[in-house]
C-alpha cells in the first residue's frame, strides 16, 4: 500500500517583488513528502529553502501552483483559513525559537492551545496539554522560568514543546538547529529522531550535511528548484505504523488567528 502523501505540491512558484526586479525564489517545485518521512532540505543560501517551508508551513502562499497538506487544497485558502489550519495542522520550529521572551516556558507551549478557534479547551486541561508537552522534551522542571533564563538548547527545547502541543500532522523546522553547539544541536536531533520514530512526519532545513544524513531523504534546492532528491543510505525506508494514541500532545503558533505572520513567523511580542 503506498502511504498518504502529507505535502503534494504541484508546479509550486514564488515571485517576490513584482516591479522590475523579479526574484523567483521558487520556480517549480514539484515534491511529495509521505506519513511517516524525515526530510532534510539543503542548498545554498537564496536557494528559497526558507521559502518552501514557509509555504509548506502555511505560513505564506505560492504565487502559483498547488499544495496539498494531508489532501486538502490548501493553495486555494486566504490567509485567515491558512493561519487556522497552521494551527491545527502544523508543528514550526525556528532557529531562533520564537519565543515570548517575558512568558513562562509553560505559557508559550500553552500558546497554540490559546489560539485555536474551535475546541475551546478549559485552562486546565490546556496546562496539562502543555505540561505533557514539556515533559515529552524533558523540560517539566522548568515550566515556569522564562527563556532568558534557559539555555539555547532548552529554549529551542520549549519550541518543540510548543510545536507538539496541537498534535500536528506535519514538524517543520527552518535550520532547527543553526544556533545551538554540536553537542546541543545533537541533543535536538535526538529529541526529533523520538518524535520520527513515533511516527511523526518530520522536514527540516539543515546547512549541515551530517544532520541532513540523519534523516531518510535530503532534497536539495538551487535556484529555486529541485536539484536533487535522494534516499539516504539506511535510514531510509518504511515509516512507522502509527497509533494516534501514542501521539504526544503538540502546537506552536503564536500567530494570530486572524493573520498570516511574516515570513519565518511570529515575532517577539511579549507583553
Ligand atoms: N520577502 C521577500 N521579498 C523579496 N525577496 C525575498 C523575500 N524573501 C526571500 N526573498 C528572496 O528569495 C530568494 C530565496 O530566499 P529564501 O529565504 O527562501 O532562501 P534560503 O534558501 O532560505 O536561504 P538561507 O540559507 O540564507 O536561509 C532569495 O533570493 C531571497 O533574497
Ligand atoms: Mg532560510
Amino acid at each position: 500500500m503506498t502511504p498518504d502523501p502529507i505535502i503534494q505540491t504541484h508546479n509550486l512558484r514564488k515571485i517576490y517583488g513584482m516591479g522590475d526586479i523579479q526574484v523567483n525564489a521558487l520556480d517549480g517545485v514539484d515534491v511529495r513528502i509521505n506519513q511517516g518521512e524525515f526530510v532534510a532540505v539543503m542548498g545554498p543560501s537564496g536557494s528559497g529553502k526558507s521559502t518552501l517551508m514557509n509555504i509548506i508551513g502555511c505560513l505564506d502562499r505560492p504565487t502559483e501552483g498547488r499544495y496539498f497538506l494531508d489532501g486538502e487544497a490548501v493553495s486555494e485558502l486566504d490567509k485567515a483559513q491558512l493561519a487556522l489550519i497552521r494551527n491545527r495542522q502544523i508543528g514550526f520550529i525556528f532557529q531562533s525559537y520564537n519565543l515570548l521572551a517575558r512568558t513562562s516556558a509553560l505559557r508559550n507551549v500553552m500558546l497554540p492551545l490559546i489560539y485555536q478557534r474551535n475546541g475551546n479547551l478549559p485552562n486546565s486541561e490546556r496546562e496539562e496539554k502543555a505540561l505533557a508537552a514539556l515533559e515529552a522534551v524533558g523540560l517539566a522542571d522548568r515550566a515556569h522560568h522564562v527563556p532568558t533564563e534557559l539555555s539555547g538548547g532548552q529554549q529551542q527545547r520549549v519550541a518543540i514543546a510548543r510545536a507538539l502541543v496541537n498534535d500536528p500532522v506535519l514538524i517543520l523546522g527552518d535550520e532547527p538547529t543553526g544556533n545551538l553547539d554540536t553537542k546541543t544541536g545533537a541533543e535536538i536531533m535526538v529529541l526529533l529522531h523520538e518524535l520520527h520514530d513515533r511516527g511523526r512526519t518530520l522536514v527540516m532545513v539543515t546547512h549541515e550535511a551530517y544532520i541532513a544524513e540523519q534523516t531518510q531523504r535530503t532534497i536539495v534546492l538551487r535556484d529555486g528548484k529541485i536539484e536533487m532528491d535522494n534516499h539516504n543510505g539506511s535510514r531510509q525506508g518504511a515509516s512507522v505504523s502509527f497509533d494516534a494514541s501514542d501521539r504526544v500532545d503538540d502546537g506552536y503558533r503564536e500567530s494570530n488567528a486572524d493573520g498570516v505572520t511574516e515570513s519565518g513567523g511570529a515575532g517577539d511580542r511579549s507583553s
